[in-house]
């Protein structure tokens, strides 16, 4: 990087202008930076001039059918259909450039018996033969002076996209709240890339890159820290439906085809050249009788919050620093959870004790990056039995999949209640201001599922029903079941043989909500069932581990995952 490799600030509007009490921001701005710039890959996107707008301003000239060349009216530029009958409109170009040179710089005699002349420290752009040339086709005005090439508007009717992008605008329809324009996104993508590059995006967020990628035949790679933006992503790319564009030879490989212009140059017209075929970019050529979904993806994410896991969880060492920041992270959710929280001092996984009416309840808080593990309800629930107490509520962020389980078998052995408690994802975004504990804490409620055994002498096969789902009402501040064909649940995958580490997806079902327009676009009749949520899975025989999981995404892209023993 370093400000060598500096490509453009480019300027986007965005839809709605921030109020102030000063003027109003109704751009973004786009910081573009190469890792090394004579690497750098640059396919100019090209836009349509437009008549009186972008493009044609230096377009000041008309050359009338008879010869006859004047100005251009202001009304003519208003109203291009006042210009007269095949009258065409140009700009002038210089014939010469920079630099003098033996061979390059002579006078040259016209047919028309005019002398041209190149002057001190300056060359022809063309030889002399092409510059005759450009004579013969009634290229050059019959005046003194360089500036005398007559550059026609429709030798090339387009103008390179500058880094002024008035014409986008913010996303429509967003499913996420900083949905960033496709529309800039894929210029971005369109102007550095080919079919087939790879791109990476490491803030995902509602998938845009990952969308316009895949929408242009490149690959990619996007990451977020936020599962909820995962899963928006996610759906995004399963129920998008694109145009098929035509290959070069029927491979991504060979190349899209892609529109073209041609380009007349001076250089072309003086050596007689074809003039030069020009891509555009951003207009493939489509191919009406095929659509294309998303490819094979993968979704990945690090089966143990590896780094958290690895450290432990949250013990605390009384100090400077890291560790009474540690320290004070702790003290602020068992105060915001209960504000009789005796904070302990001692290390351990008892964070704070409370009193109920009748009994201490033990409170264990987890990681501020990372999940409660099995093991830190565990030694919660075992420190806490060493003081006696019988009540543990374990608060996280997040759950590893297993914990349900792991609730049950402590609580089946006995004497101890075990709750787990789901911190509200910006309880901390908010300040920690003083809100009231249930608005900020809601018991973990993992969805719920039934698994139908179907044996066969000593083949079992199971299928799996998927009956609610728990949702956070917002408003009342609750959690609540809502039944799987409630139009809450936007996604679930199945595990068919979970390993208690690494959720597979071997089976998934979306609700699409809207079917995709495949009807119009293939002329195919689709079974609008195909689109519906599917709430009984697949049959599917017992494996090796004897254990399968489920994991529900709600409308709101928040997930859960409950892990069932195939006893
Ligand atoms: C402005 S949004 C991206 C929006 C995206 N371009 C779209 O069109 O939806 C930024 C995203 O980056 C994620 N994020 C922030 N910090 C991150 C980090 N350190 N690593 C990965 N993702 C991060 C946020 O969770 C958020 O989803």
């Amino acid at each position: 990087m370093g400000k060598s490799n500096f490509c453009s600030l480019i300027s986007f509007n965005k839809t709605t202008g921030q109020t102030s009490r000063l003027v109003p921001t109704v751009c973004d701005y786009l910081v573009w930076y190469a890792k090394d710039i004579g690497q750098l890959k640059y396919r100019p996107i090209l836009l349509r001039k437009e008549f009186g707008g972008i493009g044609s301003v230096e377009y000041t000239n008309v050359e009338l059918p008879d010869g006859t060349i004047r100005r251009i009216e202001d009304d003519e530029i208003e109203n291009p259909s006042r210009l007269p009958q095949g009258a065409r409109v140009f700009a002038t170009g210089d014939i010469t450039a920079d630099g003098w040179s033996e061979g390059g710089s002579a006078d040259i005699r016209l047919p028309n018996k005019m002398t041209l002349k190149c002057g001190p420290n300056l060359h022809w752009k063309v030889s002399s033969k092409g510059i005759l040339r450009l004579f013969e086709k009634h290229r050059l005005l019959p005046r003194e002076g360089h500036r005398i090439y007559k550059r026609y508007y429709d030798d090339f009717p387009y103008i390179p996209l500058s880094n002024v992008w008035t014409d986008v605008r913010g996303e429509p329809g967003k499913s996420y709240v900083v949905q960033t324009s496709s529309t800039v996104v894929s210029r971005c993508l369109l102007m550095t890339t080919d079919p087939g590059d790879l791109v990476f995006d490491p803030t995902c967020g509602s998938g845009t890159t990952a969308y316009c990628a895949e929408r242009s035949a490149r690959r990619w790679i996007t990451c977020d820290s936020s599962r909820v933006a995962v899963n928006v992503a996610r759906k995004r790319l399963l129920s998008a439906v694109y145009d098929h564009y035509a290959t070069r030879n029927g491979t991504v490989a060979s190349g899209i085809k892609l529109e073209s212009a041609t380009r007349v140059t001076m250089s072309s017209l003086a050596y007689d050249r074809e003039p030069e075929k020009v891509d555009l970019v951003d207009q493939p050529v489509i191919d009406k009788s095929a659509v294309r979904v998303t490819g094979p993806i993968e979704v990945m994410s690090l089966g143990r919050y590896s780094i958290e896991d690895w450290k432990g969880y949250v013990v605390r060492e009384s100090g400077v620093g890291e560790a009474a920041k540690l320290e004070n992270y702790i003290e602020v959710i068992c105060r915001l959870y209960r504000k009789d929280a005796a904070i302990q001092g001692a290390t351990g996984l008892v964070h704070a004790v409370a009193e109920n009416e009748k009994h201490k309840i033990a409170i264990s808080v987890g990681p501020l990056s990372g999940r409660v593990t099995a093991k830190q309800i565990n030694d919660a629930v075992q420190d806490a039995l060493a003081s006696g107490i019988l009540e543990v509520h374990v608060l996280g962020w997040a759950f590893e999949a297993n914990v349900g389980e792991v609730k049950s078998q402590l609580e089946k052995r006995g004497k101890v209640k075990v709750e787990l408690i789901m911190i509200r994802p910006d309880t901390l975004a908010e300040g920690l201001k003083a809100t009231q504990p249930e608005m900020l804490f809601s018991p973990l409620a993992l969805p719920d599922i039934e698994v139908a055994v179907d044996k066969n002498g000593k083949e079992k096969h199971l299928r799996v029903i998927l009956n609610g789902v728990a949702l956070f009402d917002r408003k009342r501040r609750t959690t609540e079941y809502k039944a799987a064909d409630s139009g809450y649940v936007s996604a679930w995958y199945l595990d068919e043989d979970y390993d208690g580490d690494c959720f597979v997806d071997c089976q998934m079902f979306f609700d699409f909500k809207k079917t995709p327009n495949i009807k119009a676009a293939l002329k195919a009749e689709v079974d609008p069932e195909e689109y519906t949520l599917q709430l009984t899975s697949q049959r599917f025989p017992v494996r090796g581990y004897n254990r399968i999981a489920v994991k529900v995404v709600d409308v709101y892209g928040n997930e859960s995952t409950v892990v069932r023993d195939i006893t």
